[in-house]
């Protein structure tokens, strides 16, 4: 389809808050434009010029190592100017209010803002305040709508599609925005979701999502395309969710035995970081055969190149003007 159609599907929106309330056209527009820079990432010279002149600002008010470094990468590789702030080391320290951080930086007029914040909604109040574009970098436990898009790429390039597969989200759903913006792309692209934690690790009223439950995870695996592990967000829990680290790994830990029930090629996936003999066996974790955990990482850097290019067009485009 040519790129100056105005009947071609588009993307017509200023952020990426988030999965929810995409449209499947939407989703697969930006797998799509994430699927064209995997090869370019694979080459020597991964260097384009698309976002010359553009400035992108990644405000993180979490920690991180993959999503941090994957925009990072992603908007240099694309030939923007990247700014990493870090909170540690900025006023937020001395008392300055998230919305006079980001009405600051707006001022600077970045092109791009990238934030991750631990309160649900923040980068939604935050996107209603600048003149940028902003993606969500992660907020609280609400959403973190590039990791569903790296695990749909990964998914969609290993078994050709997404509808109709059946796929296990394993552990700490509740903290987990990864889950959460995984059930909304999963469902909305036609795939079954099951989840299977403890009770005291599921949101109340979970089954309104759209997903399975099962609270045993030989059951809750039968037959499934994708295992999905969650790391155990302790971070964010106050008082004992599960009796010992021993007894959650082997009841909810992914081992051989309870891999045995998937299908035979399942895959293996996990957003990281990683706790080894928490929520998933070493040896699976590094089974290059089923696990595709470093394949996830590599998709992320395609799919936040794609983000980034879509929303800086947006950025150009009249329709967007007066938003
Ligand atoms: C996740 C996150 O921060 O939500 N990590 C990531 O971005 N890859 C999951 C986690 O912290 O467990």
């Amino acid at each position: 389809m040519n790129a100056d159609d105005p009947t071609r599907p588009r993307y017509l929106r200023r952020h990426l808050l988030g999965i929810e309330g995409l449209s499947p056209q939407e989703i697969t527009i930006l797998l799509d434009r994430s699927e064209t820079y995997v090869l370019q990432n694979r080459q020597a010279n991964k260097k384009k010029s698309v976002l010359s002149g553009r400035t992108i600002i990644n405000l993180f008010f979490e920690d991180s190592t993959r999503t941090r470094t994957s925009f990072e990468l992603a908007g240099k590789r694309l030939g923007g100017d990247v700014i990493n702030m870090s909170v540690a080391t900025s006023s937020v320290k001395k008392g300055e209010t998230l919305i006079d951080t980001a009405m600051t930086l707006n001022a600077m007029h970045p092109d791009v803002l990238v934030v991750r914040h631990p309160q649900s909604g923040a980068v939604s109040l935050l996107s209603d305040k600048v003149n940028c574009a902003v993606i969500n970098g992660g907020d609280g436990s609400h959403e973190h709508p590039t990791q569903a898009l790296l695990d749909a790429l990964t998914i969609r390039r290993r078994l050709g599609h997404l509808d109709g597969l059946v796929i296990a989200i394993c552990g700490d759903i509740l903290h987990s925005r990864v889950a959460r913006s995984n059930i909304h792309l999963l469902n909305t692209m036609g795939a079954r979701v099951r989840l299977i934690a403890p009770n005291t690790l599921l949101p109340a009223q979970v089954e309104r999502l759209g997903v399975e439950v099962f609270q045993n995870m030989s059951e809750g695996l039968k037959d499934v395309d994708i295992v999905m592990m969650l790391r155990l967000q302790r971070e964010r829990m106050q008082g004992n969710f599960f009796p010992s680290i021993r007894e959650y790994f082997n009841f909810f830990g992914l081992d051989e035995a309870k891999l045995s029930n998937a299908k035979e090629n399942a895959l293996i996936m996990h957003p990281g970081p990683m706790n080894r003999g928490v929520e998933i066996d070493s040896d699976l974790a590094d089974d290059f055969g089923r696990s595709v955990i470093s394949e996830q990482v590599e998709m992320g850097v395609a799919v936040r190149m794609a983000c980034l290019e879509i929303l800086t067009e947006n950025l150009d485009s009249e329709e967007f003007r007066n938003l």
